[in-house]
């Protein structure tokens, strides 16, 4: 059983990171989504909509056999991976920016948990300029997002910024 985590803020899911997803899916027999509860930052979206919004996008991405689990954690991810018998963590990479923020966190987590390696994977080019703050930032600016977010994640951003 090849079980990996998948750890990220997610707020919000971008179509980024459903593209490491799904070229993450032939990799893996289970892949854990794992939504970190940060209490340091104060988010757009609660823990509990961020998984939601997760698990309700899924269905419509192509992840073959693959299973797909949502789980929020709170923590060390490393701690998280060993909890769930994970073998691998997958990060995805956009740029070369973030490559130096990316090492730093996979050797951190190397010494954490030894038996866990890092698996990185390549974001489309389409992807390379997507991250969760810079779609937050440019959708509260009234700009279009569209094709970078899920719609549902579109919807919901919008239902946030009119209550
Ligand atoms: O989507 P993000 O915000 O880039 O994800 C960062 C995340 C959640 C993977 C990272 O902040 C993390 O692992 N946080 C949990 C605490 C932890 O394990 N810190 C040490 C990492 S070496």
């Amino acid at each position: 059983m090849r079980r990996a985590v998948f750890p990220g803020s997610f707020d919000p899911l971008t179509n980024g990171h459903l593209d490491i997803i799904t070229r993450s899916s032939p990799l893996f027999d289970e892949i854990v989504i794992a939504v970190l509860n940060n209490a340091d930052k104060q988010p757009m979206f609660s823990v509990d909509e961020r998984c939601e919004m997760i698990r309700e996008v899924l269905p419509s991405v192509c992840t073959n056999d693959c299973v797909m689990v949502v789980e929020s954690f709170s923590g060390l991810t490393a701690d998280f991976a060993r909890s769930k018998n994970a073998t691998a963590i997958v990060r995805g990479i956009r740029a070369v920016s973030d490559y130096e923020y990316e090492l730093r966190m996979a050797l951190m987590n190397r010494r954490l948990e030894p038996t866990i390696e890092t698996v990185f994977l390549m974001a489309g080019e389409e992807f390379s300029y997507v991250s969760s703050t810079l779609m937050k930032q440019v959708f509260e600016l009234g700009g279009r997002v569209e094709g970078l977010i899920p719609t549902l994640v579109e919807e919901r951003m919008r239902e946030k910024l009119n209550k």
